[in-house]
């Protein structure tokens, strides 16, 4: 059984503690909220409305009688980067495992994740995309930029009028992947792939990619339906930080590369057989 704190009870949190409390191999212990939340002391049960579970909500500020009293094996977290930074020192430092769902990072936040999770050998799986379609997007956005290396690629993103950070942190990882795709050929990239945002209604999120050259054009999208399909990324990535070690990525806990290497030797193989 895997013990589970949420960090962060908000649109997200509160899908994710929905799925967590359906799972057998998982309890839900107890969630944290800021300081000054209005959920303190109550039942998640009576936050999700429905009948009580048995794990209360806590303030920040009791997070380390949450650590000891409670033990998560794992904290999810999907609260604000400002709460992440502040909690994640403790966190590592008692060895439960971060599954870090929360956006805005910057570059430093991120050295310090990485130096944190090394220098406690405590496990972080940053997830700052943590739907399963998205990641294959990346891969994907990576091969066809590596085969349609003189097309045009542009992304745009569209989600919800709260989201604060613009564009999202997929966005640019997609970004990032085209650039690495269109450079292991030799191109050149100097401006940064365009990213147009849009932030409008309850849209949950969405990714497109256009890829346009002179005669066709190729499109790949990713459309989350509802937050459920981060909850489903949040179980995955769970079980992969349990009993780790380190500083991981979705990638890893999807293992791509493998999934793509082992394409290609079926490819060979059966090319090898035809001759
Ligand atoms: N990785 C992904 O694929 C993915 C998907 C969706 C969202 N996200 C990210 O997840 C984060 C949360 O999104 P959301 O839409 O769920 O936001 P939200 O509805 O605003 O919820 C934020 C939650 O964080 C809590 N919080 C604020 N300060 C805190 C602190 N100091 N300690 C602990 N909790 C604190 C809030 O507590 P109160 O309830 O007390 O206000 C609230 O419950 C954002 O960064 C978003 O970009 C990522």
């Amino acid at each position: 059984m895997t013990q589970v704190c949420l960090m962060g009870l908000g649109r997200t949190g509160m899908e994710i503690a929905r799925i967590l409390l359906e799972q057998r191999d998982i309890k839900l212990v107890g969630a944290i909220c800021s300081d000054f939340t209005s959920k303190a002391g109550k039942d998640i049960g009576e936050i999700l409305n429905i009948p009580d579970t048995g794990a209360k909500v806590y303030t920040s500020n009791q997070l380390k009688t949450v650590i000891e009293k409670l033990k998560p094996d794992v904290f999810v977290d999907f609260s604000n980067h400002k709460a992440t930074m502040k909690h994640v020192k403790l966190i590592s430092e008692h060895h439960a495992g971060l599954v870090i769902g929360t956006t805005g990072f910057s570059r430093t936040d991120l050295m310090r994740l990485m130096v944190l999770s090394k220098k406690n050998q405590s496990g972080i799986l940053y997830a700052p995309n943590i739907t399963l379609g998205v990641n294959v997007m990346m891969l994907l956005s990576n091969i066809a930029a590596r085969i349609l290396n003189d097309y045009d690629f542009e992304i745009t993103e569209a989600h919800h009028k709260y989201k604060k950070d613009s564009p999202s942190g997929t966005a640019l990882k997609i970004a990032d992947e085209i650039e690495k795709g269109l450079e292991a050929t030799g191109v050149e990239v100097n401006e940064g792939i365009p990213i147009h945002a849009i932030r409008a209604g309850g849209i949950v999120g969405r990714h497109q990619l256009m890829i346009a050259g002179e005669n066709d054009k190729l499109e790949i999208v990713h459309e989350s339906f509802s937050r459920k399909a981060f909850a489903a990324g949040a179980l995955r990535g769970i079980h992969f930080i349990r009993d780790k070690k380190g500083f991981y990525e979705m990638r890893d806990v999807l293992d791509l590369e493998k999934v793509l290497a082992s394409y290609f030797e079926k490819r060979r193989i059966a090319l090898y057989r035809q001759r």
